[in-house]
């Protein structure tokens, strides 16, 4: 490097060169290589664009286009030095791509800025990401849908408190994680929505004085809209912090089954088996078999969280146009995207191998008196008052408890000691399938609604 930064492409009013600590501390090219693809895409999207105003005549857009072609295989191939006196991966494309074309390879920053240039860069990565991440979501949702299609009759109780509640149908309880990600799947196609506008064009804050065709550049790279104002263009990182705000749900919502997967495979529970190859063992106790993906996932929840704080937090404050500490978007971002994937496809990979112990969630539902709820309703069928009937059917828990005896195994006798209107009907309702299909209606637990759930479900999926 020359003693006055000649070299940096921004070089022409200092004096001096770049300390070399902050050479490296206020550098990207570390983490922003990881988009030389779009930076590079952006690069012949705006050159195409510069040709057709005139800007830049057939030609220089042909040399321009076949300069980037190169950088973009010799990057594929990991050929590419990538130089931190270069600081960013927009500079170091530039100029790479004046050492091999040429004078002309300097008109390509003509009428942009690295401020709209990088924002046009992470938006067109992160809808590539959101379009990844869809895939994933949608390959699990299948995998749950197919699961639940299976354990449609399977029993276990539904849990509130984490105590016995009510029996439900396995299938059912998979279809709520499943409804979970139809939602976090809306939510990211919306937010794909705002990630699919074009920046470039704003320049650095103001916009250009040249005669740019910002609707052409926009169609060049498939953008459904173009960004209004130039200030906000270049500085506001909202979109970000959407994806990242989404991931997060997202996040929350696999830590949520990755808990219950944990506790399904304790011996005390003993419901289901995940596969070995989705486990590990303990270098001390010969008999373990820990629930490591499930475990890594909860805990990775935390950092997409981490990210979310960061990204939102960068941008509080932060005054018009763009400013360095933007900069610091990249990481987050890169690591929500990577932490989220990773948990995603865990999460599909297994989901097809997960075995389930019919007869240990059977025997979970019969204990906790999981249906006198039912035994209520009952007493209800029979003119009694709901607050009444409770009360009736607490003494026969309590009951229940003291003599070690589920309400399905009283004989009549004890039964009628409550309330003398019941009568031998009320084994029907005591029974755990009684229980699950009397549950009859749209978003109930009855197997004919987990069926119809199914069939609703597979219709979405395509
Ligand atoms: N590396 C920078 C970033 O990630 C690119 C934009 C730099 N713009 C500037 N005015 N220094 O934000």
């Amino acid at each position: 490097m020359s003693e006055n930064n000649g070299d940096k492409p921004w070089g022409g009013r200092f004096s001096e060169a770049t300390d070399a600590f902050v050479e490296e501390f206020t550098a990207s090219i570390n983490f922003d290589q990881r988009f030389y693809r779009q930076d590079i895409e952006g690069s012949v999207a705006h050159s195409a664009m510069l040709a057709k105003v005139g800007l830049l005549t057939e030609d220089e857009k042909q040399q321009i286009h076949d300069g980037l072609a190169v950088i973009l295989k010799q990057a594929d191939q990991g050929e590419i030095n990538w130089s931190v006196a270069l600081e960013d991966v927009h500079m170091n494309v530039e100029a790479r791509l004046t050492d091999l074309i040429g004078d002309v390879g300097k008109k390509l920053h003509t009428g942009r800025s690295r401020n709209d240039q990088v924002a046009t860069d992470i938006r067109l990565w992160l809808r590539e990401q959101i379009d990844f991440i869809l895939n994933e979501l949608k390959r699990l949702q299948r995998g749950l849908v197919n699961l639940a299609e299976q354990e449609i009759d399977t029993i276990l109780p539904g849990f509130t408190h984490l105590q016995v509640a009510q029996p439900i149908s396995f299938g059912h309880h998979l279809l709520a994680w499943y409804e979970m990600l139809v939602r976090d799947v809306e939510r990211l196609e919306d937010c794909r929505k705002r990630v699919n506008t074009l920046p470039l064009g704003a320049a650095a804050l103001a916009g250009t004085t040249y005669p740019i065709d910002r609707e052409y550049t926009a169609e060049l790279l498939g953008f459904d809209r173009i960004a209004n104002n130039s200030l906000d263009a270049v500085s506001d990182r909202d979109f970000a912090i959407e994806f990242t705000a989404t991931a997060s749900i997202i996040m929350v919502h696999l830590s949520r089954f990755s808990e219950e997967l944990v506790l399904w495979a304790s011996a005390q529970f003993d419901f289901i088996d995940l596969p070995d190859r989705f486990c590990t063992g303990s270098s001390i106790m010969p008999q373990k078999k820990n629930p490591d993906v499930p475990e890594l996932v909860r805990g990775k929840s935390g950092r997409v969280i981490g990210d979310l704080i960061s990204l939102i937090t960068l941008m509080k404050s932060q005054p018009l146009a763009y400013n360095k500490d933007n900069q610091e978007d990249k990481e987050p971002l890169f690591d929500t995207v990577d932490t989220l994937m990773g948990s995603l496809r865990a999460f599909a990979d297994m989901m097809p191998h997960i075995k389930t112990n019919k007869e240990a969630m059977r025997m979970a539902a019969m204990q906790g008196f999981s249906t006198a709820t039912d035994l209520a309703d009952y007493l209800v069928g029979k003119e009694m008052p709901f607050r009444d009937a409770h009360e009736v059917v607490g003494k026969a828990v309590g009951y229940g408890v003291e003599h070690k005896k589920d309400l399905s195994e009283m004989s009549l006798d004890e039964l009628q000691q409550f309330s003398s209107v019941i009568g031998e009907d009320v084994y029907e309702v005591l029974t755990l399938e009684g229980s699950v299909s009397a549950r009859d209606h749209l978003g109930g637990t009855a197997p004919n609604q987990v069926r119809l759930q199914i069939a609703t479900a597979r219709e979405q999926l395509g």
